[in-house]
């Protein structure tokens, strides 16, 4: 709760999005922590944070556990900072007991995971795993025209580490689940066993700015409509493949947005999500091809830019399994769960065995200010992440 008065938002949430100095102050906030649970910090070239707990073998490679402190421009408090205060907790936890674990482990702050201002999410861990190269990364740019990399030097986070490139014994991940199953079905823990994949899609319209009062409709190149036609397409697209994908379009400008001026020009993002990556090829094609039918329609040119590639995950079965046990052991009723949004989670399990314990958050809201979890959830969730983290690091002798 100390985090979430960093970068508050106007409805009881907050505003803590990449790079700004709200973020800057939530990243402050984060290493005093660390640093007072005795962790040395380092932060690397994309300004991931790593907290580091000396293990009995330290030569042997961490067990990393965290998530990432950026939010939505109206974000909840639990989207991400869950699972970094989490892990900090497991920290605070082994302390108090003086227990020593066999590897090292970290605590992680991702940066830049939600993607809302710099696209892709999830973009620092996709770095860390070799996804993306640092340059491109450096180069991405927000609605304003500024780029990453000048911005997470202005906010003093560039840290001077290479970015990945280390070996890591596994990730762990404690997330809210961000949709209504946990709750519906009075589950404490999920026990994620895939991830969603995603295929984000930029699409600009261009068309012709006239007089809205003299124009005849008939000679109209209104880049507003196409894109209005081409919104009613991406929900079609993913109706058609229901229980199976989402689409959504979540960002659409007109310009130049003025009440009698035809729009002649219109951009949009397009965030498709499935588990089965034939269907996101799929849902593509009928994208593509439904799109440029109405550019056609309208005497309209229309661009694509794919801005965002996620892969769907299957999670390694030794880690979902400490995950499934630690939850039994425990006592907390916990299901198998496969995740809607997107995580670090995803690009780390590429490179380690990773999982995910999941909670629930109440009425499956989140991306919204009113995101609430309860104590209990929290402490069940972190506990079981705990018991998670400490077997696969091992306890030293
Ligand atoms: O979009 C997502 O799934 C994540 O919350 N960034
Ligand atoms: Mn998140
Ligand atoms: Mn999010």
């Amino acid at each position: 709760m100390a985090m979430a008065k960093v970068g508050p938002g106007i409805a009881g949430g907050n505003n803590r999005q990449a790079l700004t100095d709200e973020d800057a102050a939530g990243r402050t906030l984060f290493q005093k922590w660390c640093v007072a649970e005795g962790l040395e910090v380092s932060v690397d070239k994309m300004g991931n944070m790593f907290g580091r707990r000396p293990g009995q073998q330290n030569d042997l490679p961490p067990v990393m556990v965290g998530s990432h402190l950026d939010t939505q421009p109206t974000g909840g408090k639990f989207d991400g900072p869950l699972g970094v205060i989490a892990a900090l907790e497991i920290i605070k936890s082994l302390n108090e007991a003086d227990i020593k674990t066999k590897h090292p482990i970290e605590v992680v702050n991702w940066t830049n995971e939600e993607g809302c201002r710099f696209a892709p999410p999830t973009m620092s861990s996709g770095v860390f795993v070799g996804a993306y190269s640092l340059e491109w990364a450096y180069a991405r740019q927000d609605g304003s025209g500024k780029n990453f990399g000048d911005e997470l030097v202005r906010i003093g986070w560039a840290g001077d580490k290479e970015v990945g490139e280390r070996p890591i014994a596994a990730f762990f991940e404690l997330h809210i689940e961000q949709g209504p199953i946990l709750e519906d079905t009075n589950t404490d823990i999920g026990v994620v066993t895939h991830g969603q994949g995603l295929h984000w899609w930029r699409i600009e319209l261009n068309g012709k700015d006239a007089h809205s009062g003299s124009t005849p409709m008939h000679v109209r190149q209104n880049a507003g409509l196409g894109m209005a036609k081409i919104i009613v397409l991406v929900d079609e697209i993913a109706q058609s493949y229901t229980s199976q994908a989402v689409g959504t379009v979540g960002h659409v400008e007109f310009l130049p947005n003025a009440t009698n001026i035809i729009p002649g020009k219109a951009l949009c993002t397009i965030d498709f999500r499935s588990q089965h990556p034939e269907v996101l090829s799929k849902m593509d094609v009928a994208l593509k091809k439904g799109a440029e039918n109405i550019a056609e329609e309208h005497g309209l040119k229309i661009s694509f830019e794919l801005v965002g590639d996620l892969e769907p995950v299957i999670f390694d079965q030794k880690c979902v399994s400490s995950v499934r046990q630690a939850a039994d052991r425990l006592g907390y009723s916990y299901r198998d769960l496969i995740s809607g949004a997107c995580h670090d989670a995803f690009w780390l399990s590429q490179v380690a065995p990773s999982a995910m314990v999941m909670c629930p958050c109440v009425g499956g809201l989140s991306h919204n200010e009113a995101e609430e979890i309860t104590s209990y959830w929290a402490s069940a969730s972190a506990n079981v992440l705990f018991h998670a983290v400490l077997e696969t690091a091992g306890i030293s002798d």
